[in-house]
């Protein structure tokens, strides 16, 4: 298959990226695969909002630069952090425009949240469930263009570069271009090769590598494995935000569901297992603290107690407006038998969001020609050592702008590369073992968690690195001679995406952000950006 732009990635980046230029191109084809169902992604879970300077009455431009600095640590690029928040209003606005609907007070204006780090209420947001609202708008609105085709089940293997045409290809070879991707159809089990001038890697996040995360199973780190593989650079994987308030279920790992930080941001208190408020220990911004801070918190207050998991407390909260805002979080509670009002919700920290990733521009150039990346998969500069709450989906929606309008001035200048071979599948053989896969990613998930969470030393990134090299020669090995299937490529992925995680974290001799090291407790004079 030929197609001009290929969007990897059916999320708020890829979908929004994917309209622009649908609108702008009518006479280009556009293809957006993604790997199980269309909606299912990181955004359509996203609960707190989207960040944006909408109250100009109390709020300001300087106002969110200043607060998404801060929460950066020192790392955040200024240059992109001013870009994202003046630009991030037009975004907001357009999204609105194309139908999606945050909610508003009686006054008609926008009842604005707040959470961790922001010191005005800026996030706009649709009740509990903000994301859903958002992928469906831009799901409905790409269903209206008939120039853009939506595949779903078709799980991208590996981009296609020189390497595949016989050039060897190295980290210093200077020109390396993206001529599409391999895809395993998952509908037909068949792996076919798709052909484009221009591709945008908007394929989310990698919370799956621990064994515990807010994310859904398709955060497997697909798009930066395979940046990497393709030998494109790869910037800050380190910088891992936990989540401080995961529903904890006891016995239950994979997707957790989340209590958004804006119930925080309402009132809700943190508790530990003596039922006192201990985040006034910590941080004079308590509760609201930035999520590092909240999250490094509750991990020393488990360790303390011995338990696994604190609590939040929302019994004082206002029960109309709470019933108001957070309808989703309150039905969840219900069906495990918590009535909000009358208990603690028991909570911990799980693995949420990937502030590094593969190294972008200012105009979403990846280091591979002709190769776009925007959204969780993308390193922009704006999170540095960690993201402001909120800023991820506002950070998408700019980025997804700014790589169409640089990629619909270039299409025209691009040709199809010819010749690409097709997949060799030669000397493979059906799997004859699931369990080969199934307990290696147990493995992982289980070393993520233990050596490379919250609290990291240098003992525990080695142990770890000395593991992930076991994973991933047992799973090359696998890998070459079992035909491909999509549980094997996401190990892969995954093993890789924790390679990149601990090597990156080994480089960083100092404690910043999200990364922190009783090793190397203080911030190193030099502030760079690990680049792999
Ligand atoms: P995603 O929305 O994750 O989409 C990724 C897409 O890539 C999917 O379609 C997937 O199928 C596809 N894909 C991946 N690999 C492959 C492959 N190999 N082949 C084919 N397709 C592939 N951020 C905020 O700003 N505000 C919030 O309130 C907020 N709340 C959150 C709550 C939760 C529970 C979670 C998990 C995240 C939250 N975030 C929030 C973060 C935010 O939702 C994500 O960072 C953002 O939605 C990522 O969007 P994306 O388009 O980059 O990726
Ligand atoms: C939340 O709602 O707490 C998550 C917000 C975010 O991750 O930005």
């Amino acid at each position: 298959m030929k197609t001009d732009f290929l969007v990897i990635g059916s999320g708020i980046a890829g979908l929004t990226y994917a309209l622009k230029v649908a609108h702008d191109c009518p006479d280009k084809k556009i293809t957006v695969l993604t790997k199980t169902v269309s909606d299912e992604t990181n955004t359509k879970y996203a609960q707190g909002g989207v960040a944006g300077v909408t109250d100009f009455l109390h709020d300001s431009f300087d106002k969110h630069i200043e607060d998404t600095l801060i929460a950066g640590d020192g790392l955040s690029n200024a240059h992109i952090v001013e870009i994202v928040v003046k630009e991030g209003v037009q975004r907001i606005n357009e999204i609105i425009e194309w139908g999606a609907q945050f909610d508003k007070d009686n006054s008609g204006t926008y009842a604005l949240g707040k959470e961790g780090g922001h010191s005005e209420f800026r996030i706009l947001h649709h009740k509990d469930v903000t994301g859903k609202e958002m992928e469906n708008t831009l799901l409905e609105a790409i269903a209206k263009m008939p120039n853009i085709e939506l595949l779903d089940h078709c799980f991208v293997i590996d981009l296609i570069t020189q390497h595949h045409l016989g050039y060897l290809v190295t980290k210093s070879t200077p020109d390396i271009e993206c001529y599409g991707v391999y895809v395993l159809n998952l509908k037909h089990n068949k792996i076919e090769k798709i052909i484009s001038k221009i591709t945008l890697l908007a394929s989310g996040g990698n919370g799956q590598v621990y064994r515990t995360t807010t994310n859904p199973s398709i955060a497997t780190g697909d798009g930066v494995a395979m940046a990497y593989r393709a030998k494109g650079r790869i910037e800050n994987m380190e910088f891992i935000q936990f989540h401080p308030t995961a529903l904890y279920e006891a016995g239950k790992s994979g997707q957790a569901f989340l209590i958004t930080e804006a119930v925080r941001g309402d009132g809700g208190i943190l508790r530990n297992r003596q039922g006192v408020a201990f985040m006034e220990k910590y941080d004079a911004r308590k509760d609201l603290a930035p999520r590092d801070i909240v999250a490094r918190a509750i991990d020393s207050e488990m360790k303390i107690d011995g338990t696994e998991n604190v609590f939040l407390d929302c019994t004082a909260m206002d029960h109309e407006k709470f019933l108001h805002h957070f309808p989703n979080i309150y039905e969840k509670c219900l069906s495990i038998g918590i009535d909000v009002f009358e208990n603690f919700i028991p909570v911990a920290p799980a693995a949420h969001y990937s502030c590094g990733g593969i190294k972008a521009d200012e105009w979403g150039h990846s280091s591979i020609h002709n190769l776009y990346t925007c959204g969780e998969c993308a390193s922009t500069g704006l999170h540095g050592a960690n993201r402001l709450a909120s800023n991820s989906l506002l950070e998408a929606m700019v980025f997804a702008h700014r790589c169409y309008k640089d990629s619909v001035s270039k299409i025209n200048d691009i040709a199809f590369m010819e010749n690409i071979p097709d997949w060799n599948a030669k000397g493979t053989n059906e799997p004859k073992e699931m369990i080969l896969i199934t307990q290696s990613l147990k493995e992982l998930q289980l070393l993520m968690t233990d050596y490379v969470g919250i609290v990291r030393t240098n003992v525990r990134l080695e142990r770890a690195m000395n593991r992930l090299d076991i994973l991933h020669k047992e799973t090359e090995q696998l890998y070459q001679n079992t035909s491909v299937s999509k549980q094997l490529c996401e190990l892969r992925n995954l093993i890789t995406t924790g390679y990149l995680i601990v090597k990156s974290a080994q480089f960083r001799h100092e404690s910043r952000g999200l990364h922190y090291n009783t090793d190397y407790l203080n911030k190193s004079e030099l502030v760079q950006n690990i680049v792999l």
